[in-house]
């Protein structure tokens, strides 16, 4: 199967022995009508026709079957077991499929009656047997009907078809997208977490594509203002974010289901995954959630955007926040939650007037649950949902073991779904255009744009959005730059010239023990050293540890300060064993603590000593080729005093 994608096999699958279905069946049909008919086939006697009558069935029922499971199976539609056998229950495509559960039950009902045969009685069995002819037409309606309608929005599945195919499927490289300024934000060089300005320059974004059709639902789609292309969240370029009234010109009100559980198929179908980090399919949870629940489910927006480098959660409140509100309205609607929290770094609260926006929509009707604001510290283990879960249920801002999860027990022991507020964003628009519309941008399995935060080796950092599969090279500058940190403080380094054969997408940079996180990028000037740049970050995370874990409490620092003495920061030369230790202590902080830190701050440094090995023999010796001693990756002073957890 090189370069064809498992669930697009399955898609080809799932169509092929349907097409071979029903050519068996149809011959079945003919095969028993002529017997019927003449008594016989020319040229073959009684018991051979019956032979072939009977073994053309099984094989028919066969590939039915497989027919079956490859569509349940492909998470491109969204079919579930009960939408293939009982008919017309489907939220996808209901008429079209509830033909082929007709059918698939007629097929059955055939099936066991034979099998009964001896005990139901000739007639019955008859009866039976002539009513199951009627699968035939049944079926071929669903085959006219079915494919017709998801074959177009699969087209850029199809190998070697669309720009945003990527290199797994050996497409051609998409053409560079346009570094016009269209999807803006852009954050002043290293500076603080509140001097950002609407863009002037730079921000990438990936190539047009073809919008595609709604694919799944029966809702109206709406026609979505930017077309297949980008930006999609942010507003674009020239016109000014915020404003309720440019938001429901541009993407009308929240578009409800009046149901719990029916948005969910279209987010599956969709093949949205969180943006906060983990990138975990959001239907999942969303599923996980609505079947928790027992009337007090809560859904919280998670902005708390820990990650000192990353900018993304404040553009997109600053700029489109009317869509991560829809998005949280859409999401307690899907879990049936009655309650709903924005938990929003506290600075960043403080600069985005949300009260004032909530006002707004309260004077137009549009929220049916209610949100209320919770300011977050400024620290970068904040947006950990279960610290999230901890700090709006009263408490402090720390991770706490699991299980339970916090989708089972979370705020105040409920049920909570924790979406990072880009998803939200993601969720509100999927509701309004589709997931045929969604899947248009990205590739098959990583499907949609992202936010993200380019740090270029100019210094400057601009928020931008792209679709998965970009090419790296499209997002961040790297012909001057040595290496790529991706996927921010427990990303890992990627050499430039090896990032330039990459694209923004997890099965890319999976191997390389990369993976997108939360989109940020940062292009390492080649004045820099990557290894003291590595140490002054692995400081900050070593301080930034809750402090609950031994493991985490004791090794993180030990870690960040042998790593300092390599670098060069503790004003000594570097003992003959201090990578040695590095690499010791490393593996024994890593798997052993309440969270992931622990592990994401082990794998930065890894990546570190593994890009950087040139410079970690030079530090030995002594010596650092960096042009430059200014810092390039933000980092910030660090916490005032340990009451920041809350
Ligand atoms: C150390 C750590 C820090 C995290 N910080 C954030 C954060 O600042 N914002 C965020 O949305 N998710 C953060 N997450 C991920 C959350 O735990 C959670 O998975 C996420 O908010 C779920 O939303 P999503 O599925 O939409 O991404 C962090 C996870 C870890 C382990
Ligand atoms: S692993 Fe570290 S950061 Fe995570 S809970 Fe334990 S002490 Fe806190």
């Amino acid at each position: 199967m090189s370069g064809i994608t498992s669930s697009t096999a399955l898609w080809y699958a799932s169509r092929a022995t349907g097409v071979v279905s029903l050519v068996l069946l149809s011959a079945v049909m003919l095969i028993g009508i002529l017997v019927n008919r003449q008594g016989r086939l020319p040229g073959l006697p009684r018991f051979a026709v019956l032979g072939l009558h009977r073994n053309l069935s099984l094989l028919a029922v066969v590939f039915v079957v497989v027919h079956v499971i490859t569509a349940i199976a492909d998470s491109f539609v969204s079919i579930s077991l009960a939408a293939a056998i009982i008919p017309f229950v489907s939220a996808y495509e209901p008429l079209w499929l509830g033909l082929g559960a007709v059918s698939l039950d007629l097929m059955a009902a055939l099936i066991v009656t034979s099998l009964l045969r001896r005990y139901i009685g000739r007639r019955a069995w008859r009866a039976v047997h002539w009513l199951a002819y009627a699968s035939w037409p049944v079926a071929v309606a669903h085959s006219i009907g079915w494919p017709g309608h998801d074959v177009h929005s699969r087209g850029p599945r199809r190998p070697g078809l669309a720009a945003g195919a990527g290199p797994r499927l050996g497409a051609a490289r998409p053409p560079r997208p346009r570094l016009d300024g269209l999807a803006g934000f852009a954050a002043a060089p290293h500076a603080g977490r509140s001097a950002m300005s609407p863009a002037t320059h730079g921000p990438a974004v990936a190539s047009p594509l073809m919008p595609g059709p709604g694919a799944a639902g029966t809702w109206p789609r709406r026609q979505s203002p930017a077309g297949g292309g980008l930006p999609r969240l942010l507003p674009p370029a020239g016109q000014p974010g915020g404003d309720l009234a440019a938001h429901l010109g541009r993407h009308g009100p929240v578009p409800y289901r009046g149901e719990v559980a029916r948005l969910i198929p279209e987010v599956r179908a969709a093949g949205l995954t969180g943006r906060g980090g983990a990138a975990f399919p959001v239907h999942r949870k969303l599923e996980a959630v609505a079947a928790a629940d027992r009337g007090g489910a809560i859904v919280v927006g998670n902005a708390a955007e820990g990650e000192p480098a990353s900018h993304k959660d404040e553009a997109l409140l600053r700029l489109a926040p009317h869509l991560v509100l829809d998005g949280l309205q859409l999401a307690a609607e899907a879990v049936g939650a009655a309650r709903a929290v924005l938990y929003v770094r506290r600075d960043v609260h403080a600069g985005t007037r949300l009260e004032e926006k909530m006002t707004q929509r309260d004077g137009r009707g549009l929220d049916r649950v209610a949100v209320e604001v919770v300011p977050a510290p400024a620290r970068f283990l904040a947006g950990e949902e279960s610290a999230l879960a901890s700090l709006v249920s009263g408490g402090a801002a720390v991770p706490r073991f699991t299980p339970p999860r916090v989708f089972e027990r979370g705020v105040d022991g409920r049920p909570t779904l924790v979406q990072n507020v880009e998803t939200l964003a993601h969720l509100a628009l999927i509701a309004r255009y589709g997931p045929g519309w969604f899947r248009a941008a990205g590739t098959p399995d990583e499907p949609g744009t992202m936010l993200c935060t380019l740090h270029q080796v100019d210094g400057s950092a601009t928020v931008a959005e792209a679709a998965f599969g970009t090419p790296l090279a499209d997002l961040v500058s790297l012909s001057s730059a040595t290496a790529v940190l991706v996927g921010g403080y427990h990303g890992a380094w990627i050499p430039a010239a090896q990032a330039s054969r990459l694209r923004l997408s997890n099965a890319m940079l999976r191997p390389l023990g990369a993976f997108t996180g939360a989109g940020v990028l940062a292009a390492l000037p080649a004045d820099r050293c990557g290894l003291v740049e590595t140490a002054r970050v692995a400081r900050y995370l070593a301080l930034e540890s809750a402090g609950q874990c031994g493991p985490c409490l004791n090794g993180l620092p030990a870690v960040a300060a042998a790593l300092a003495e390599l670098a060069g920061l503790a004003g000594r030369r570097p003992d003959s064993r201090v990578v040695s230790d590095l690499i010791r202590w490393a593996g024994l902080v890593e798997g052993r603590g309440a969270c992931h830190h622990p592990d994401g701050t082990v794998r930065f440094i890894r990546s570190a000593l593994r890009v950087f090995e040139a410079e970690v023999r030079e530090h030995q010796r002594g010596r650092c080729g960096a042009g430059s001693s200014l810092p390039f990756l933000p980092v910030p002073a660090g916490p005032s005093t340990d009451a920041d957890w809350s």
